[in-house]
């Protein structure tokens, strides 16, 4: 919601395809969200850009290796820092721009094998929540869309929210996101 506030044009993009999708409906079904091909670029370029996990969850070597000029003897813990790939400008056009168009005709997939996109991180123990993940996130920004425009409260422009990233484990918003929901329809309308 944020990077959408941020994007007022990236936003109406996908509010008018999940609204052109659910048109009078009362609800968002499977079916819909099949066809919801924005909202999942959406959806996949802030996995990116904000992955909930950045620095996945740690390793540790099981023998002495030597990756990328370091020897890493065994026992070591080794963490990835999955967003500071995922914005490496090596592998990613404009990385620090919220666009979800990137991903317009691209073979990337969060699905491990595409290492410069770790978001669910990749081998063994990677999430195997992905299937259940998605799906809530789909439905739930959907519903968002689609029933409510979202304002900043009075006086404050997109450009001065504050991004700030609180770190940990877990990703997140370091100060809250302040916004007003206008009802865009009633759901008995
Ligand atoms: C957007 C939502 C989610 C994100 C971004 C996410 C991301 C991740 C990441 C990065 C890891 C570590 C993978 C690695 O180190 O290679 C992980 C592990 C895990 N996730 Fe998720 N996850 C999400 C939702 C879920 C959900 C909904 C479930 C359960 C239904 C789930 C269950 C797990 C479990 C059990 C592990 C540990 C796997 C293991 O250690 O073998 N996750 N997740």
């Amino acid at each position: 919601m944020s990077e959408l506030i941020k994007n007022p044009s990236t936003m109406e993009k996908a509010q008018n395809e999940v609204r052109q999708i659910l048109g009078k409906k009362s609800t968002v079904e499977e079916a819909d969200l099949r066809e919801m091909n924005y909202l999942k670029l959406v959806i996949k370029e802030t996995l990116r850009f904000h992955p909930p996990a950045p620095f996945l969850l740690p390793r540790e070597s099981g023998v002495d290796l030597r990756i990328g000029g370091y020897n890493i003897p065994a026992k070591t813990k080794v963490v990835v820092n999955a967003m500071a790939i995922a914005r490496d400008p090596r592998y990613w056009d404009e990385p620090d721009r919220f666009y979800p168009e990137r991903f317009l005709g691209s073979t990337i997939d969060i699905k491990g094998s595409d290492f410069e996109f770790l978001a669910f991180g990749s081998g063994r123990r990677m999430c195997p929540g992905i299937p259940y993940a998605l799906p809530f996130v789909e439905f739930t920004l959907a519903h968002l869309l689609w029933q409510f425009d979202w304002k900043l409260p009075t006086g404050m422009e997109p450009k001065d929210l504050d991004m700030t990233e609180a770190t940990g484990l877990i990703a997140r918003r370091k100060n809250d996101l302040h916004l007003i929901p206008v009802p865009y329809r009633s759901i008995d309308s």
